[in-house]
């Protein structure tokens, strides 16, 4: 099994987990999440450049960076996911495989929460389940990675 390379991204806001609405997001912190997430990886065989980022020019950034870097993206946009044609523009450019996760269930929250500029760009959406739907969402990405049969990883 090769050694897989991922960007984990965070858009806005998600720096204050832990204590940014926690009857939303939950009590845990981004370092809390990305503390699991590298242990998770570790079994997995893949290795993460994680990185957080309130504006959205930088998160554009760094997924163009990723480019011949990694081999695809678990993201979560923060607001961004609903107002963003560059970010999306961004994923579609660089064709990584790209997994969108976000801690609440959009769909069941405010109207304007409901549309995903990424979700199209997308492989799949994985929202709901709090930080559980990073641990899901990189789950499903290295499982996709794995399976794309013209590139065995
Ligand atoms: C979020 C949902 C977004 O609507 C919101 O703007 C966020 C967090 C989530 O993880 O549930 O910042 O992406």
């Amino acid at each position: 099994m090769s050694l897989l390379s991922l960007l984990v991204l965070h858009g806005p806001n998600l720096n204050l987990l832990g204590r940014r609405e926690p009857g939303v997001y939950g009590l845990l912190t981004l370092d809390d999440i990305n503390t699991a997430l590298r242990s998770q990886a570790e079994r997995l065989n893949a290795q993460l450049e994680i990185f957080q980022s309130n504006h959205e020019g930088t998160l554009v950034d760094r997924i163009q960076a990723s480019l011949d870097l990694h081999q695809g993206i678990l993201i979560n946009p923060g607001a961004y996911t609903h107002t963003s044609v560059a970010i999306r523009d961004a994923i579609s450019a660089v064709a990584l495989p790209t997994v969108e996760v976000h801690l609440s269930n959009i769909h069941q929250r405010e109207t304007f929460r409901h549309h995903s500029y990424i979700a199209p760009v997308a492989v799949g959406q994985i929202c709901g389940f709090g930080a559980d739907s990073y641990r899901l969402g990189l789950d499903a990405l290295v499982t996709q990675l794995r399976r794309q049969p013209d590139k065995p990883v």
